[in-house]
């Protein structure tokens, strides 16, 4: 079925029509009005490229480096909760497509499979965890230790979250969690072996978390750490200042604060905040090779794709999320071939400019 996929649509479809609605809609939907998560989307598409030709560019290739280390392609798998909500195999899946792929899978603190268990799934594999700080500071410092450990080679801590957004299509549609489902990570430190519900889970997070506690966390050197979740200049400067070793430009998906400023928007003023002195990710509406090609114009270092990747793993499993991998890389190619530019570090800020304002046209 994925090999007849010409595009994340193509998968976003295939996986509407196998998930159950509660499932689709937590996978699918973002925060009160859904404003931000549409705009995400849209927003990338309001850039337009600036093509050069005749630059004697004979094959164009995706590969880059991120944080010190190869990569297929500058685009990485983001860290979505629940994997295996919609395959058997979860992030184990995941993490093998993403290794196939030859890019970076980010684990999500609430992952259904343990960072050993991705570890030992995908040992070839480039892995980074994402990291939520909780009240219980033990449980952060379980997290870590396994994670380090395991070869995750970046801790990626969100700071967007807790609280969790309002997410009404999960309120009509009364989505929970199946009871079997947890996090066994976190079962496993809890010593209660009890699976948690998703407002339990965030009630143990620490929403007081500051940027002392960050640099605490920066400052032990045992692996980089990144802060995802930021969208404003002045944050990127502080999460410089307290030892960030780079920033995830993110509004978790349009699922946390609705009628946030969408990723796109966002980018070009953090680049500027942040200006080399550490690596700029985005995420966010992520849907085509030219969203990254916009994306690395503006001067991110990398992307990365959360329903996208998710929607390849629900419709086709493993093979599915490496095929949707496989597709964003082929069109970042082209679109890198097209704009005369051989890798991507050749696209820069001359390579795009804001689309002209649409004109309104008056139907009589
Ligand atoms: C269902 C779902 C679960 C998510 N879970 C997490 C999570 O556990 N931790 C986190 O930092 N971000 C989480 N995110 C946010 C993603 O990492 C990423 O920021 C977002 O999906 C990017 O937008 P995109 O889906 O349009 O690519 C989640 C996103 C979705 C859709």
């Amino acid at each position: 079925m994925s090999e007849n996929w010409i595009n994340v649509s193509d998968a976003e479809r295939d996986a509407a029509e196998k998930l159950d609605a509660g499932t689709h809609g937590y996978f699918a939907g973002g925060a009160g009005d859904e404003e931000t998560l549409r705009d995400n989307i849209v927003a990338w598409r309001r850039w337009r490229l600036r093509p050069r030709v005749l630059t004697g560019v004979d094959t164009a290739g995706a590969a880059a480096q991120v944080l010190g280390g190869p990569v297929s392609m500058p685009l990485l798998v983001a860290p979505v909760a629940y994997q295996r909500l919609v395959d058997p195999e979860g992030e184990l899946a995941m993490a093998r497509a993403a290794a196939a792929a030859g890019t970076v899978m980010c684990l999500s603190t609430l992952a259904t499979a343990r960072p050993s268990e991705v570890a030992a799934a995908a040992p070839g594999g480039r892995r980074w965890f994402q990291l939520y700080a909780f009240k219980d500071t033990a449980v952060t410092e379980a997290l870590i230790d396994e994670a380090v450990a395991s070869g995750f080679e970046a801790i990626v801590a969100t700071l967007d979250a807790p609280p969790g957004g309002n997410r009404e299509r999960d309120l009509r549609a009364g989505f929970r969690l199946p009871g079997e489902l947890g996090v066994p990570s976190l079962m496993a430190v809890d010593g209660s072996g009890r699976s948690l519900t998703i407002e339990q889970t965030f009630a143990m997070m620490n929403p007081a978390m500051d940027w002392s506690d960050f640099a605490e966390l920066a400052s032990r050197g045992r692996v980089p750490v990144l802060a995802k979740g930021i969208l404003t200049a002045e944050d990127a400067e502080l999460a410089i200042a307290h030892g960030a070793a780079g920033i995830v430009v993110s509004n978790h998906g349009g699922r946390q604060l609705d009628r946030s400023i969408s990723s796109a928007d966002a980018l070009a003023e953090i680049v500027a905040a942040v200006d080399g002195r550490g690596t700029v990710l985005v995420d966010g509406g992520i849907r085509r090779g030219i969203d990254v090609a916009v994306a690395l114009a503006l001067g991110a270092d990398a992307v990365l794709v959360g329903r996208p990747a998710l929607w390849g793993l629900a419709a086709a499993g493993e093979t599915g999320a490496r095929r949707v991998l496989d597709l964003l890389r082929e069109e970042l190619e082209l679109a890198l071939a097209l704009c005369g530019c051989a890798s991507p570090a050749a696209l820069g800020r001359d390579h795009v400019r804001r689309a002209p304002a649409t004109p309104v046209y008056s139907v009589e």
